[in-house]
């Protein structure tokens, strides 16, 4: 008997294992594309855009050997893959490591913990991210099962942005001018525009459904500038998980996702068969001052059993957005999120941070710049507007004590404390300090950050903010100016807050987050959206090692791309 319950247990691994591989091959290569009758060479991942799917067990540890075949400096993350004491294969660009360059190799470990559902991996280097992304999925390990019912098929959904031109143009431009980024040409779904646009007829995402069934789509928002909302017609949808965490369902008629952000989405296929039912997305942007793609992208949903034939004839349905500016709209589906488990939430902080989040000015010689009345366009965070090292990242900075790279004295608290989101600022606060400054902590700090959005040039905007190697809580959220005196965290939610790695502060708004701080390393914290990344509305974090074994930084692979 022991016998062949050794032989069961053997088999069982056996096919376990091989359900799911545990090391990939990522070819970076420039491949030709055609959208909206024109053509151009994007990078791309094995040929793919998107990039392939990964699929993993929860608390797996894959290994992704990524090869620049392509012209330019390229480097990968994997959002919301915590990646416990293993900074090194995290990827930001001189934030974690050099770049792995034209013709070399890096092979990146991925350690998965925490994570449930959906997260995703994209370039972070420069904004190679526009075209070079892809999903991962987190499936439960046997004997353990989705907290919802099981879903009869899955469906990958990737929002992203498409721009005619190259987009290292675009990066160029803009950063030589001072001005803001040209706007994209198309919004996409899995990598189509949809029939909406100029010579894209052809060109539109279709989701062939089977009355009856069950679809868990897993989405990501991978577009570089615009918050979405998205809808299908006619059709309900649940939110089961947010950033690879399990939700409270959440029935919703339409959904705000930031760049960042995963959602896991049940789609009930009972409605009338003899329909088509378009679903669209378009930007949540709600600052009018501000130039933003205003086009929409659109799929269709199709019922398998409406035979081919006479699809001219289906009626369709189109879904109903949120108008562009309808911020009440797009926060009503951000704060109904709750996290699927209670009582999981720090309550004695140690560590408290209030940071403003900011577009900022800088003079130019003659006004001769692309930002406004002639000036240079910049983001700050406590008005430090962040300079990317440029030949040491900052983590081997940190691991081999290499001096001069970065400083530790990025504010606890704002410099200057004014009405962050009052109608005019007088104009010496536009300025803000260039400069590389980190925040440290000690392991296991509790920590809580308020990020605080100001109105600073031309009245603010909403803003994604992302941190890297944690999962938060978001435990407040309000409009106008946090105010301490007031104490606003008796309105907090400490019970169930949505437990995320991206959360967007509203235009003119705060929010709160808490996490532990008990991943020692290097952790990127910035705006999603590109353009204010690139503008430098970034921080980094160093968390120090712990004292026990389990508490240090792992060893540095031997293949980190060197740096010069
Ligand atoms: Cu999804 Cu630092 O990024
Ligand atoms: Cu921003």
């Amino acid at each position: 008997m022991p016998h062949s319950f050794f032989h069961i247990f053997l088999i069982s691994l056996f096919l376990y294992n091989n359900c799911i591989a545990s090391h990939y091959t990522f070819t970076i290569k420039e491949t030709p594309y055609t959208k909206l009758c024109s053509t151009k060479k994007i990078l791309t991942v094995n040929d793919q855009f998107p990039g392939p799917i990964l699929k993993v067990h929860k608390s797996d540890t894959i290994y992704v050997k990524v090869r620049n075949r392509a012209s330019e400096n390229i480097t990968m993350h994997w959002h919301g893959v915590e990646q416990p004491r293993n900074p090194w294969s995290d990827g930001p660009q001189y934030i974690t490591q050099c770049p792995i360059r034209p013709g070399s190799d890096f092979v990146y470990k991925v350690i998965f913990s925490i994570e449930d559902a959906t997260v995703w991996w994209h370039a972070h280097s420069s904004w190679t991210r526009a075209t070079v992304h892809g999903l991962i999925f987190v499936y439960p390990v046997p004997p353990k099962s989705l907290p919802f019912p099981k879903p009869d098929h899955e469906v990958p959904l990737i929002l992203g942005e498409w721009w005619k031109a190259d987009v290292r143009e675009v990066v160029e431009e803009f950063l030589t001018s001072g001005g803001p980024p040209n706007v994209s040409d198309a919004l996409t779904i899995n990598g189509h525009p949809g029939f909406l646009y100029p010579c894209s007829k052809s060109d539109t995402y279709e989701l062939a459904v089977e009355k009856g069934k069950t679809y868990r789509i897993r989405m990501v928002n991978a577009v570089m500038n615009v918050i979405l909302f998205f809808a299908i017609a006619n059709h309900n949808l649940t939110i089961v998980a947010s950033d690879g965490h399990y939700t409270k369902p959440l029935n919703v008629t339409y959904i705000t996702i930031s760049p960042g952000e995963t959602l896991d989405v049940l789609l009930h296929a009972h409605k009338n068969p003899k329909r088509i039912y378009h679903m669209a997305a378009r930007a949540y942007s709600s600052n009018p001052n501000i130039e933003f793609d205003n086009t929409t992208t659109i799929g269709n949903l199709r019922y398998i059993s409406s035979s081919k034939a006479n699809t001219s004839s289906l009626s369709e349905s189109y879904p109903n957005l949120p108008y562009y500016n309808d911020t009440s709209a797009a926060f009503r589906f951000f704060t109904k999120i709750r996290s699927l488990y209670s009582g999981q939430v720090p309550v004695k902080i140690s560590r408290r941070i209030l940071t403003t989040v900011s577009i900022n000015l800088l003079m130019c010689p003659d006004n001769s710049c692309g930002g406004p009345n002639g000036s240079i366009l910049r983001a700050s965070m406590n008005n430090i507007s962040f300079v990317t090292p440029s030949h040491v990242d900052i983590l081997k900075a940190y691991y081999y004590h290499i001096k001069g790279v970065y400083g530790t004295r990025f504010p606890t608290f704002p410099p200057l404390i004014f009405n962050f989101t009052a109608e005019d600022q007088p104009l010496f606060l536009l300025t803000p300090r260039l400069a590389t400054e980190v925040k440290v902590f000690k392991f296991g700090e509790v920590v809580e950050i308020v990020i605080q959005g100001t109105s600073l040039v031309g009245g603010g905007l909403d803003h994604p903010m992302h941190l890297h190697g944690f999962s938060f809580y978001v435990v407040g959220i309000g409009f106008g100016n946090y105010n301490i005196s007031e104490n606003p965290s008796s309105k907090y939610n400490l019970k169930n807050p949505p437990y995320k790695n991206t959360a967007t502060v509203p235009r003119n708004g705060w929010i709160a987050i808490r996490f532990i701080a008990d991943n020692p390393g290097v952790w990127f914290m910035h705006c999603h959206l590109d353009r204010h990344q690139s503008w430098g509305m970034n921080v980094v974090f160093i968390v120090k090692n712990g004292k026990g074994p389990n508490q240090q930084i792992l060893p540095p692979p031997r293949d980190l791309p060197p740096c010069y």
